[in-house]
């Protein structure tokens, strides 16, 4: 049993977007960046040196770059597609808002723990750099009911929206999972997309368990993982796309380019989803 108390649990989770939003600072600085986040160093709170622990401990650098590289390019397609609603879930240091070219009518909400979405937006604010469209942050648990909050601060469930959950599914049981897709499927119009990447058991990987030892020991830890992300999409009307690394690098999601293998080689345990409701 997890004895960590609720406090020391949500300071752990939270640091670990300072870590995700360092990798893809680091990225940026490379002349053969595979994604751009011009704004995530500054973006990136102080945990950032959890990066090279995480990575020491059996992590991956190159998962927040992969996902991140993915979700811009759905973003872009679904805001191409007529998609006027973005809903962030678990966005910590996500730095989309600022950085794509957003038209300034469509409406982007970042959902995370309490405290942790306003420094981010100082820092950005700090460097005089505005979001392209309408920022609000809905502050809660996402294994709560999250969707009241969300309707509270004007969602329309009546409009497509697309639902982008980066790093998020690590930190929810299957059945947190399939709870948090049933309650976003709830307040999903025809036409809504849903993106992110989701873990898969890995129990004979010796890296990986030496991650969830790592994560365990910080008091947040990794409690996600299915076989396929089918399984948490219940309703079958949404139709459920999946690529591992190794398929992303083999060019197998026409989706982005393909991951370099620098980026793809340490993991294979997380599938890097993509979904539609027709
Ligand atoms: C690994 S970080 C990913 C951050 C960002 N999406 C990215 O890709 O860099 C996980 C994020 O999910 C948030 N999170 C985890 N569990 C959550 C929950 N139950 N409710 C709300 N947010 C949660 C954390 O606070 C953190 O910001």
């Amino acid at each position: 049993m997890d004895t960590t108390p609720a406090s020391t649990q949500t300071t752990a989770v939270r640091e670990t977007s300072d870590w995700t939003t360092a990798a893809r600072a680091r990225e940026c600085g490379r002349p053969d960046a595979y994604l751009r986040d011009y704004y995530a160093a500054t973006a990136c709170g102080p945990a950032a040196s959890g990066l090279d622990r995480m990575v020491a401990n059996g992590g991956e650098f190159g998962c927040p770059i992969a996902r991140g590289r993915l979700g811009d390019a759905l973003a872009l397609r679904a805001v191409a597609g007529g998609v006027r609603q973005v809903v962030c879930l678990g966005a910590g240091g996500d730095t989309r808002a600022w950085r794509l070219r957003l038209p300034s009518d469509l409406a982007w909400w970042e959902v995370d723990l309490p405290g942790q979405l306003d420094a981010k937006n100082n820092r950005l604010a700090a460097l005089g750099v505005t979001p392209h469209c309408p920022v609000t942050n809905v502050t809660t648990d996402l294994r709560g009911s999250w969707t009241e909050e969300l309707a509270h601060h004007g969602h329309n469930a009546s409009r497509p929206t697309l639902w982008i959950a980066d790093g998020l599914f690590y930190f929810l049981t299957p059945a947190e999972g399939t709870k948090l897709i049933d309650a976003l499927t709830r307040r999903s119009a025809p036409g809504s997309r849903f993106c992110g990447d989701i873990p898969r058991p890995a129990p004979d990987d010796l890296r990986r368990a030496r991650l969830i030892a790592f994560m365990d020991g910080l008091g947040c830890p990794f409690v996600g993982g299915v076989e396929h992300p089918h399984q948490l999409f219940t309703d079958p009307a949404w139709r459920v796309d999946a690529h591992l690394s190794t398929d992303l690098a083999a060019g197998r999601c026409p989706l982005v380019p393909s991951l370099p293998h620098r980026l793809a080689e340490r993991e294979h345990h997380i599938w890097y989803t993509h979904a539609l409701l027709p």
